[in-house]
């Protein structure tokens, strides 16, 4: 099913221009989904539903498997198959998107956050629903590389450039207060792919994002720490 999608990505991976790293990361999804044996797969955003297809190809053939997608459009057209189904709500409603679906009340395996892209919303899907997010289970983030929209390149938007590094930073800061539950991968190239992997049980919740104090200059520190040495430190 929908193998042509698969193909495509295939053919593009190998190649030398932007849209490699574009494949290689929907083909990094794809055969996450391919090792995982009954997954329950949750995407937010579908669009055209070119992940949507991906991941109903991952799911092959067997009865086993299901995959809910969300979007604020009527996408329902844009694929068919027995194991999904389509939820048209804001991704963020996560109360009437588990009502909708109760089989992701049984724990998720992966979540695909694609959706509207700013760091407020994402906060909303991540923190809502990562408690049902299985032990072992993945969270995959698209959108978190700002490299493509920066000044005079390839996609140049200052509102996405600073929304991505926006919600690259929360999910680092995610990361840094969350780091006892979750493993974390960054893919960078074109517009980039986050990847959580959370080590503690379901229906386990995450902490609050909270931001390391990281220091800014190297002078700065130096004088402080020979002012100290020398006791002429008084702040
Ligand atoms: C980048 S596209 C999704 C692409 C798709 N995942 C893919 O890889 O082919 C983003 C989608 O998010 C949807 N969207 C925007 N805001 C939303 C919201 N608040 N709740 C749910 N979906 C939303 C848009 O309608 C759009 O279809």
């Amino acid at each position: 099913m929908y193998e042509e999608v698969i193909e495509k990505y295939k053919n593009t991976v190998k190649g030398s221009e932007n849209l490699h790293f574009n494949a290689k990361h929907y083909l990094t999804m794809h055969s996450h989904a391919v090792s995982l044996s009954n997954p329950t797969i949750l995407e937010l955003g579908v669009q055209s539903g070119n992940s949507t297809k991906l991941f109903l190809n991952a799911l092959g053939d067997s009865q086993k498997g299901a995959l809910v997608s969300v979007d604020i459009d009527n996408c329902s057209g844009v694929a068919s198959s027995s194991k999904w189904t389509f939820i048209r709500s804001d991704s963020a409603d996560v109360e009437n998107i588990v009502t909708e679906a109760p089989i992701l009340k049984n724990g998720i395996d992966i979540l695909f956050i694609d959706s509207l892209h700013t760091t407020k919303h994402v906060y909303k899907e991540l923190y809502g629903f990562f408690p049902y997010i299985k032990k072992g289970g993945v969270i995959f983030f698209d959108d978190i590389d700002s490299a493509p929209y920066c000044e005079g390149s390839e996609l140049d938007s200052y509102y996405v450039e600073l929304e991505n590094r926006r919600i690259l930073k929360f999910i680092n800061c995610v990361f840094e207060s969350n780091m006892q539950q979750l493993d974390l991968t960054i893919y960078r190239g074109w517009t980039g792919l986050g990847r959580l992997d959370k080590r503690s049980e379901l229906y386990s919740e995450l902490l609050p994002p909270q931001s390391l104090k990281i220091r800014k200059s190297k002078k700065f520190w130096k004088i402080k720490r020979s002012l100290k040495k020398r006791n002429l430190w008084r702040w």
